[in-house]
């Protein structure tokens, strides 16, 4: 049995006592799919007030033709499955290959709700050899839930997994 329970009282502690499960659970473990997984339920057990956790993944559209961000695991109600580069939180994240922190997302222009709930949200793209591979996608029912120090620190997690998802 894994047993992570966190401890910690604040945001940077939050975050290494995370980064160090997570580390724990993806060393060594090849499989992506997996790894995304006990990573996204990680998310979900150390981060308060959440409605949302998980990945999309760079993959290619239905056609063949080209790539987009594909749903991958995650933690939350069930959500739009393909979203172009570009488009809405996640795929401005993917384009840009840069974090966005959304403190309203009413007020971010094409949006996707997947979850009526939600009102703000923290996306950060995970960089391998400098091209996106996936996102992390984090929604809160809080307006203003995240900080910086919440980019910074999903932002190291990113780092983490990039050569293991
Ligand atoms: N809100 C995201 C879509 C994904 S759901 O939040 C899980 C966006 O605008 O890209």
């Amino acid at each position: 049995m894994y047993d992570f329970t966190p401890t910690a009282t604040t945001a940077s502690e939050r975050y290494r006592e995370l980064l160090d499960a997570a580390d724990a659970l993806t060393a060594g473990e090849p499989d992506a799919v997996a790894n995304m997984a006990n990573v996204a339920a990680l998310l979900w057990a150390f981060l308060p007030d959440l409605n949302w956790a998980g990945f999309y993944r760079v993959a290619p559209t239905r056609d063949g033709a080209a790539s987009e961000l594909v749903l991958g695991p995650f933690v939350g109600r069930p959500a739009c499955i393909r979203i172009p580069f570009g488009k809405g939180v996640c795929g401005t994240a993917a384009q840009s290959r840069a974090a966005q922190l959304v403190a309203d997302v009413h007020a971010f222009p094409g949006h996707i709700a997947c979850d009526a709930a939600s009102r703000s949200e923290l996306v950060v793209p995970v960089l391998r050899d400098g091209a996106v591979i996936a996102v992390i996608d984090l929604d809160s029912p809080s307006p203003a839930r995240f900080t910086t120090a919440d980019t910074e620190g999903i932002t190291a997690l990113a780092a983490l997994l990039s050569p293991r998802i």
